[in-house]
C-alpha cells in the first residue's frame, strides 16, 4: 500500500461526500432552514419537549451520584458554569488577548524529537493524533492586527496571513454574504472582533480511517469548540459558535479546496 497515494486518493465514499453536500447551507435552502429553526425557536416549549422526549427512559432503577470534588475539579466545574454563548459584544479584543485564547485552547502539549516518528500531541484528543481541523481567524476589528484572513499555526504559535482585506467595505460585504441575515438575524460586524472558522481537512483523517474518519473530524471540532469556550471565560473574552453560515461563500473566501477542505463551524469572538 502506497501511503502517498492513500492521502491523495479520495478516502471518502460517495455517501460521505453526499452527506457533506446535503448538510450544506446554500442560498437555495437557507430560507427553508431558517423557517425550520424559527418554528422551534419561537416556541420555547418545543425545545423543552425535544430534549425531554429523547431523554425518557420509562421506569428504571436509579443510582444517586454523590460527588467528592477536589479543589481543581471544583475550579474546572466553576469555569464550565461560567461558560456561555455571548451574542452581544461591547469592546474589541487585542492581539495579545487573541494569542491567550489560541494558546490556552489549542496548543502543543508534548513535543518529540524532530527525527522521531511520533507526532506532537496537542491540547485536545484526536483520532490517531491526526488533528484534522485547522483554525482560521477572519480578523474584522482586533486591535493590533491588520484586517484579513489568518490561519493559526500551533507549531510555531503564530498566525499566518492567508489574505489581507482589500478594504473594510469590500471585506464586510463578502462576510455578509457568508453570514446572511435571513439565517442569523441581524449581526453588527462592527462589534465583532473576529470570526474563527474550523477548517476540516477531511482527507487527513479519511486516508487512515475512510468514512469513519469523517466522524473523527467532527469530534475534533467539538473538542476545540469547548476548549475555546472555556479559554474565553478564563481570559475575559466572549464567543458564540455559529452554525448559520452559507457553506460555499465561506469556503470560497477561505480558499478551501472542496470537498476535502470544508468550513465545519464558525465562532464569533469579542469582548
Ligand atoms: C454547533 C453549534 C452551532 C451553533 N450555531 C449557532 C448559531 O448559528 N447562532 C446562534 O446564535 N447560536 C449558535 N450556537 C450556540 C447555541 O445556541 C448555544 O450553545 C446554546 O443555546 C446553549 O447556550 P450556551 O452555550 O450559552 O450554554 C451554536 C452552538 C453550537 C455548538
Amino acid at each position: 500500500m502506497d501511503v502517498a497515494n492513500l492521502f491523495y486518493d479520495q478516502g471518502l465514499s460517495q455517501y460521505a461526500l453526499d452527506f457533506m453536500q446535503s448538510s450544506s447551507m446554500t442560498s437555495f435552502n437557507q430560507l427553508e432552514n431558517a423557517q425550520r429553526i424559527q418554528s422551534i425557536m419561537n416556541i420555547p416549549y418545543y425545545s423543552q419537549q425535544i430534549v425531554t422526549h429523547t431523554m425518557e427512559r420509562g421506569t428504571t432503577k436509579r443510582v444517586k451520584l454523590n460527588t467528592s470534588f477536589n479543589e481543581e475539579s471544583l475550579e474546572l466545574r466553576n469555569i464550565q458554569i461560567r461558560r456561555k454563548s455571548s451574542r452581544s459584544f461591547q469592546e474589541h479584543i487585542r492581539l495579545e488577548e487573541l494569542a491567550n485564547l489560541f494558546l490556552s485552547s489549542y496548543f502543543i502539549t508534548e513535543r518529540f524529537e524532530k527525527h522521531s516518528h511520533h507526532l506532537s500531541r496537542r491540547s485536545i484528543p484526536s483520532g490517531g493524533a491526526l488533528y484534522p481541523v485547522d483554525l482560521y481567524y477572519i480578523n474584522l476589528n482586533t486591535i493590533g492586527l491588520p484586517r484579513g484572513i489568518y490561519v493559526y499555526n500551533p507549531h510555531e504559535e503564530s498566525l499566518e496571513l492567508v489574505q489581507s482585506a482589500a478594504s473594510k467595505k469590500i471585506f464586510f460585504r463578502q462576510l455578509k454574504k457568508c453570514f446572511p441575515e435571513a439565517v442569523l438575524g441581524s449581526w453588527n460586524l462592527d462589534l465583532i472582533s473576529g470570526i474563527l472558522v474550523f477548517g476540516g481537512v477531511l482527507s487527513r483523517c479519511s486516508c487512515k480511517y475512510g468514512d469513519r474518519g469523517l466522524r473523527f473530524v467532527l469530534m475534533d471540532v467539538g473538542a476545540l469548540c469547548q476548549n475555546l469556550h472555556l479559554s474565553a471565560v478564563t481570559n475575559g473574552l466572549a464567543c458564540c459558535a455559529i452554525g448559520g453560515y452559507l457553506d460555499q461563500p465561506l469556503n470560497d473566501l477561505l480558499g478551501f479546496q472542496q470537498p476535502n477542505e470544508s468550513a465545519l463551524l464558525s465562532m464569533f469572538v469579542g469582548k
